[in-house]
């Protein structure tokens, strides 16, 4: 079975899709000009908040008993629309009192609560009764601030809101300030709950996965009850990623009908909780993970929560993943609006693990940079005694043995060869076989007395503690201002276990979850701050530290340590869901795999890798002159598309999955100039052809011009046809066989009439 839309349907779909507008072409949602108006607007006669950005509307009210109450989140509605006054809904029964029946924004556990909580605060005379209401507000631009308060208590939560212009997605967080003069446990903090309209039809979208398995995608009827997304791991985690996206049951077309998502900001221990309630509202709500959470909040002291962001589109889940792509390319990355786009990269890892010599790396780099290759980066194995995976985490002095002159020789000839130098660090783990452990036992996470739980051969500094935060940012400081280097491979090798913090007093040491995590963003924007043209790739053994928050200090992320090109499909199509293909690295490496121990054409292998930022990781000293010339071409290849797929609109036309034997991607430049279409086949069998793939995101009056990437296409495929003949008669790819690939290029060769400034 295929998840191929027919020609057909999509024709029919088309007849529904906004004009398009090649200056507006990243997405639909934004071709839709919208009257200019305050992006954030309070009504005092209703106490209504409105907030209207791209193609949504968001509105929250003051209701009669001070509570913020939620009014609407969908598709952009007219200015001329006026929301009532928020009114409390009286409560069901003496079981579902009104606090539980009426939709709020945030709501404390207090007051008769038995949903989801967003706080919950034990204070130091027992009592853990929060009710909180409306204070004040002020509006900043885009940008909304409630501040509320307990009835008796001088505990403040400000809630925060901004829109992206852009996009419409909401970025929503909250602020716990102590005002008390005593402190108090924080046992559940959440940024924010999500609703959606009241009804019992939807679905969920969610992320799961594991070492090497990451990134798959699961369906599910959100019915009565809760089900809790969440990592207890210290870090992001692969086995869910923080991010869910909510449409209806039965919604097939990828392009159209309502879709709610939003992905989370944090990179430690994270928890969205979706919950059906007993009168069907569906609310969404998520944040610190509240297992084993207790964080002791002095007086004068303020707790900020990760950002929540959260979108709306009437245009499907395809059209969710690309305003979620534009808002981390333009809002969320570094250098955003305008990061640069990624360079093609070699790797040594799985050519040469840990025995890496200069000699060896030089005759990489050499035959790296012949096949046009941008960056090298040593991966693991050049510091301390780190011969394998027993010893040497934390050492981080080059080591003499393997490279006698330090580490200059070999990135000045990188340098040389015209590419960019990479370096692999852990810097949040220590072997216990090293010099770092053997001098400060106690920097590790541990509980006193306990046995200290290894992963890999490693423990994990307890970077909430502050001389290890200096340790670990002066150590890469120093690296960074000693050597030329431009890149950081920063991997991440284990979770957590034991996150005991002995040195503070015992009620304090749950404040490990949050200080950790804020002092490795700390670490990460100073080094960027000393270091400007300094570029970091966030690895995690693989995808496991993959989110909006550690986007913001990173350039790029690695998705796996997957790199079979055919497992890679799966694990690109559900990572693309959330994350844009312009930070997904992808590597060419050997075959067959070490992972499945398949043989795939390095043509295949490309191409695979193609659909991301490009990468080689294969033994070069492998390699015959032809895979050489193979690799020469692909790469120059990648060049003249990389813009498109970077940062392009990316249409799944078949996906990899419910075993599919065929997949397909699509990217769309933003200016609408190019096409790359990607498609892949598993195995063909009785002579079927492969299926029609009809592209989407075209101008339908626009000429477009066919330049064959690799592969072949059925004779009689024109080179040229408009955007509408791409669309609906579609295009035959020839592939047979098994583990077979094809790509090919429009170009388009005219803008349709209209766009010309020409009456049709
Ligand atoms: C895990 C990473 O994902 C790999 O690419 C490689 O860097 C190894 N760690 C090195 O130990």
């Amino acid at each position: 079975m295929t998840a191929l839309r027919s020609c057909t349907g999509l024709l029919a779909a088309a007849c529904c899709a906004a004009v398009f507008l090649p200056e507006f072409a990243f997405s639909s949602q934004t071709q839709q000009k919208q009257p200019a108006a305050a992006p954030v607007q309070y009504d005092s006669a209703t106490r209504v908040f409105r907030l209207d950005a791209a193609n949504v509307t968001y509105a929250l009210g003051i209701n009669e008993d001070n509570q913020l109450q939620s009014l609407y989140w969908g598709a952009r509605l007219s200015p001329r629309d006026q929301f009532p006054a928020a009114h409390s809904d009286p409560g069901l029964s003496s079981f579902d009192p009104s606090i539980d029946t009426t939709p709020l924004e945030f709501v404390a556990w207090g007051g008769g609560l038995y949903v989801e909580p967003d706080l919950k605060i034990t204070f130091p005379d027992g009592n853990r009764d929060l009710v909180l209401k409306y204070l004040s507000h002020r509006i900043e631009g885009d940008q909304l601030f409630i501040t509320m308060k307990d009835i008796s208590r001088a505990v403040y939560v400000e809630l925060q809101y901004k829109i992206d212009p852009e996009t419409g997605i909401l970025r929503r967080a909250a602020k716990i300030e102590n005002r008390t003069d005593a402190p108090f446990t924080i046992e559940q903090s959440f940024a924010a709950t999500w609703n959606l309209p009241r009804g019992t039809n939807y679905r969920l979208r969610y992320l799961t996965g594991r070492w090497a398995g990451e990134w798959n995608v699961q369906e599910q009827p959100v019915n009565p009850g809760e089900t809790v997304l969440q990592s207890r791991r210290g870090t992001t985690g692969a086995q869910n990623n923080p991010w869910f996206a909510i449409d209806h049951q039965g919604a097939s077309d990828p392009d159209h009908g309502s879709v709610w998502f939003g992905a989370l900001g944090w990179s430690g221990s994270w928890e969205i909780a979706i919950e059906q309630d007993q009168v069907q509202h569906v609310r969404v709500s998520g944040g610190f993970n509240s297992f084993d959470f207790g964080y002791l909040l002095k007086a004068g002291q303020s707790l900020q929560t990760p950002y929540f962001y959260a979108g709306y589109t009437d245009q499907g889940i395809g059209e969710a993943s690309r305003l979620l792509h534009r808002f981390e390319i333009d809002s969320i990355l570094p250098h955003a609006p305008d990061p640069p786009l990624r360079p093609v990269l070699y790797d040594s890892w799985e050519a040469t693990e840990f025995n890496v010599t200069e000699a060896g790396q030089i005759a990489l780099a050499e035959k790296a940079a012949s096949i046009g290759v941008e960056r090298f980066v040593v991966d693991d194995g050049w510091f301390g005694e780190r011969d394998s995976d027993h010893a040497g985490l934390g050492d981080w002095w080059v080591n003499q043995k393997k490279f006698p002159g330090g580490l200059k020789p070999l990135i000045d000839k990188v340098h040389s060869l015209g590419m960019s130098f990479g370096l692999w660090v852990e810097p949040e783990m220590v072997n216990p076989d090293s010099k770092l452990y053997r001098e400060h036992p106690d920097w590790v996470l541990y509980f006193p007395g306990r046995p200290r739980t290894e992963g890999r051969n490693q423990l994990v500094l307890n970077l909430a503690r502050p001389d290890v935060r200096a340790w670990v940012f002066n150590t890469l400081d120093q690296l960074l201002s000693n050597n030329r280097i431009d890149f950081l491979k920063w991997d991440y090798n284990r979770n957590w276990s034991e996150p005991g913090w002995p040195q503070v007093p015992p009620d304090e040491e749950k404040n490990v979850y949050v200080d950790f995590i804020r002092n490795y963003y700390s670490i990460l924007a100073e080094l960027r701050q000393r270091h400007p043209n300094i570029e970091i790739e966030s690895c995690s053994g693989g995808g496991s530290r993959v989110d909006l928050g550690v986007m913001r200090y990173t350039d790029e992320v690695w998705p796996s340590d997957n790199t079979d090109a055919y497992d890679r499909l799966t694990i690109q199509n559900g990572f693309t869901y959330a994350y844009t293909p312009g930070v997904m690295m992808a590597w060419v490496t050997g075959s067959p795999t070490w992972v499945n121990h398949r043989t795939l054409s390095l043509q295949y292998r490309f191409l695979s890798a193609m659909q991301g930022a490009l990468g080689v990781g294969a033994n070069l000293n492998e390699w015959s002159p032809d895979d050489f010339a193979t690799a020469r071409q692909m790469i120059a290849q990648y060049k003249t598309i990389r813009r498109t797929v970077q940062r392009g609109l990316l249409y799944r036309l078949i996906q990899p999955i419910h075993g599919s034997e065929q997949s397909a991607t699509e990217y769309v430049a933003r200016d609408g100039h190019q096409v790359v279409v990607f498609a892949f086949l598993h195995s063909s069998s009785e002579l079927y052809p492969y299926p029609r793939l009809c592209l989407r995101g075209l101008d339908p009056d626009a000429m477009y011009r066919l330049k064959p990437m690799d592969g072949t296409l059925v004779a009689g495929t024109p080179t040229e046809a408009s955007g509408a003949w791409w669309m609906h008669h579609g295009v035959d790819v020839a592939l047979s066989g098994d583990f077979q690939a094809a790509a090919f290029i429009l170009e388009r060769v005219s803008s349709s009439p209209a766009h010309e400034g020409v009456s049709p």
